[in-house]
């Protein structure tokens, strides 16, 4: 995306079950693959949430969706484009082991793409799950896909539409179009881009307010045995969800690091030495796509995604982290993430819970229920937002699964 410029202006999710298509898609639209860490290719899942930009451009004479493609020269009539708009996909881990990514990843998404297989089953427990994570996080604008449309027989695939259509009825996506295509075979694509065109707007932001990142990932990008001058400090990723960053500019990463003498977790601040987007290095960064922030940190405190679920700030003006919370929460009927349904039973006192709040997944003992409203401690503090959105999971037969949605009040 380098030479367009632009930072992404809208951040679109993957969602859907294990093997359903979901990166082979996101590779047919941006060109990259965006899962390339050794497990992950040794297990031939996604693991951790990925990310690739892309530019869609539409062309002005020929008819949609041949008009709509990522190059400035149109696929159908070879005539120029126009540019549309810069985008960011992230990609979300289909396998039920790993939920707790796909909410990190969800919390940054502005509308997202389930995809579901054509030649299975609908919905798989995972489709069930995500499409209600989606609706936890408040994630409206939903294009359906129904993808590997090449393996299955027209009528197989209008059978397994009719399905698609029975399951998301009543839901968040009820509305959504559904669009089959081959992301193996890059079939359909141009119409993929006209539904996102047309259904995932870019939200507006609002104007002149302190920035505030979610952390999503964090590493040491050195080398082993680099010597000390040539050392890079410590890299932030994650997204805006408003106001600026700048090059120099002084941030506070909440609640940080556990200091294991105090035995508590403590901020900790820098100053931002680089800002890389997609677009290269930039001076400044707002919210839309996957932002690094390279920090004077040392960075043995950025390794290993050590700062996952903590925001980045200006000094002083982050919310408190916080270990006792109380959510208003709203359970759904059954828990959906396995084969078999399992109804959800009231929570109760000492459980264990899981809470994931923006890009943070805490561990927690529920330590008072009254009606609706529970009280938990959380092992590891979060910084919370006014109105956080919620989602709680239980375990059940060794997983933690998604039972249902809360507001942090
Ligand atoms: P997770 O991230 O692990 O949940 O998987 P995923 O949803 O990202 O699936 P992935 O893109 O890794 O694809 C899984 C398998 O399906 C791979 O072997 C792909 O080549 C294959 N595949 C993906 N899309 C298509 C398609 O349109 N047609 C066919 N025939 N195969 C596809
Ligand atoms: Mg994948
Ligand atoms: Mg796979």
């Amino acid at each position: 995306i380098k030479e367009y410029g632009y930072q992404p202006c809208v951040n679109i999710g993957t969602s859907g079950h294990v093997d359903h298509g979901k990166t082979t898609l996101i590779e047919a639209i941006t060109g990259v693959w965006t899962s390339a860490h050794s497990e992950e290719l040794r297990r031939g899942i996604t693991i951790k949430v990925g990310y690739a930009d892309a530019a869609f451009y539409k062309c002005p004479k020929c008819p949609t969706p041949e008009a709509y493609g990522t190059q400035p020269k149109c696929n159908n009539c070879g005539g120029k484009s126009e540019l549309q708009r810069v985008v960011s996909f992230v990609d979300s881990p289909g396998h039920e082991s790993l939920m707790a990514n796909m909410l990190s990843g969800a919390a940054l998404m502005d509308g997202a793409i389930l995809v579901v297989a054509a030649n299975e089953k609908v919905p798989q427990p995972q489709t069930r799950e995500h499409l209600l994570a989606l609706s936890v996080l408040g994630i409206q604008q939903i294009v359906l896909v129904q993808n590997k449309a090449d393996l299955a027989e027209y009528d197989e695939a209008l059978d397994n539409y009719k399905q698609i259509k029975d399951f998301v009825k009543g839901s968040v996506a009820e509305k959504a179009p559904i669009i089959p295509v081959s992301a193996q075979h890059k079939l359909n694509i141009d119409a993929l881009i006209e539904a996102i065109e047309n259904n995932i707007k870019t939200p507006a932001r609002t104007k002149n307010v302190e920035p505030i990142m979610h952390v999503l990932r964090s590493f040491d990008v050195n080398k082993p045995g680099t010597s000390i001058k040539q050392v890079k400090g410590g890299i932030i990723g994650g997204a805006l969800v408003q106001g600026e960053f700048n090059v120099g500019d002084e941030i506070e990463v909440r609640p940080g690091l556990l200091d294991e003498k105090k035995g508590k977790y403590e901020p900790i601040t820098s100053q931002i030495s680089t800002l890389g987007t997609g677009a290269g290095l930039v001076d400044a960064v707002k919210p839309g796509g996957l932002v690094a922030i390279g920090t004077k940190l040392d960075p043995t405190f950025t390794k290993s995604d050590s700062l996952i679920g903590s925001l980045v700030g200006k000094p002083g003006m982050l919310p408190k982290a916080v270990e006792d919370i109380t959510v208003e929460t709203h359970l759904f009927d059954t828990a959906v993430g396995t084969a078999e349904m399992v109804k959800v039973e009231p929570i109760k006192v000492r459980e264990p819970i899981r809470l994931n709040i923006g890009t943070a997944a805490s561990v927690g003992t529920v330590t008072n229920v009254r009606d609706s409203k529970i009280e938990v401690k959380l092992k590891k503090p979060v910084c919370l937002m006014p109105k956080s959105r919620v989602a709680l999971s239980r375990r059940i037969a060794e997983r933690w699964r998604l039972i249902g949605s809360g507001i942090a009040v």
